[in-house]
């Protein structure tokens, strides 16, 4: 099958683009002898149309071998807790095309996650995406969210971006392909839908 289409980016809005070179009105907030607030109106950075753009990929997180992609750096205190609770590892996980992890490298994902709830795996995920592939080169997102890692999907918030991303906000979902209880290795299907502009 022909990769031709990269990253599977599904645009939803028309090609239409306007661009709104109108002149910005400058407000001063706190008042005309009072620089502390400064209020730009109309499209300041020059914004395109907000589109929104599917992401499909697969996040490796493998501990196990001689090139492990993430690394505990916390142990938890806690003994025979049932979530790992207080555990905390650091990562620096391919983004592949396929769930091979020989497949197209298009990102990274660089960041950490930890165990954060006492009562069930309930991770805080905190990670940048760095996209690798193609115009998104460069870029990035940057996820911060609670995974239910044991759930069959799980999703988590899209809170902004650079690059391409600037001002992007969307969400996640997470979905396990495989993992491996004794080695904690772990594929994780992911697919992003970010609204940008
Ligand atoms: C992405 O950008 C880096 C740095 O500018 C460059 O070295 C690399 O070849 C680029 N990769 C692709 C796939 O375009
Ligand atoms: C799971 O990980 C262990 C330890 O690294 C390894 O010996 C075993 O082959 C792995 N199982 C599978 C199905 O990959």
């Amino acid at each position: 099958m022909a990769k031709v289409i990269v990253l599977l980016p599904i645009i939803a809005s028309h090609l239409a683009i306007f661009t709104l070179f109108s002149a910005f009105t400058t407000t001063i907030v706190a008042g005309a002898d009072s620089d502390f607030g400064t209020t730009k109106t109309q499209n300041l950075y020059r914004l395109k149309k907000e589109k929104l753009t599917h992401f499909r990929f697969y996040w490796h997180d493998i501990y196990s071998g001689p090139n492990p992609t993430v690394v505990p750096i916390v142990n938890s205190t806690i003994k025979n807790s049932v979530s790992g609770f207080g555990f905390i590892s650091m990562m620096d996980d391919p983004l592949t095309l396929e769930p091979q992890q020989s497949s197209k490298l298009v990102g990274r994902a660089q960041g950490l996650y930890g165990a954060a709830s006492q009562e069930e795996v309930g991770l805080l995920m905190v990670m940048n995406f760095v996209f690798l592939e193609g115009k998104y080169n460069g870029s990035t997102i940057t996820i911060l969210g609670r995974n239910k890692a044991l759930e069959k999907v799980r999703e988590m918030p899209v809170i902004s971006g650079t690059g391409l991303f600037r001002f992007a906000r969307g969400y996640v979902e997470a979905s396990t392909h495989s993992y491996n209880q004794t080695s904690g290795d772990a594929v994780v299907e992911y697919n992003a839908y970010v609204l940008h502009y």
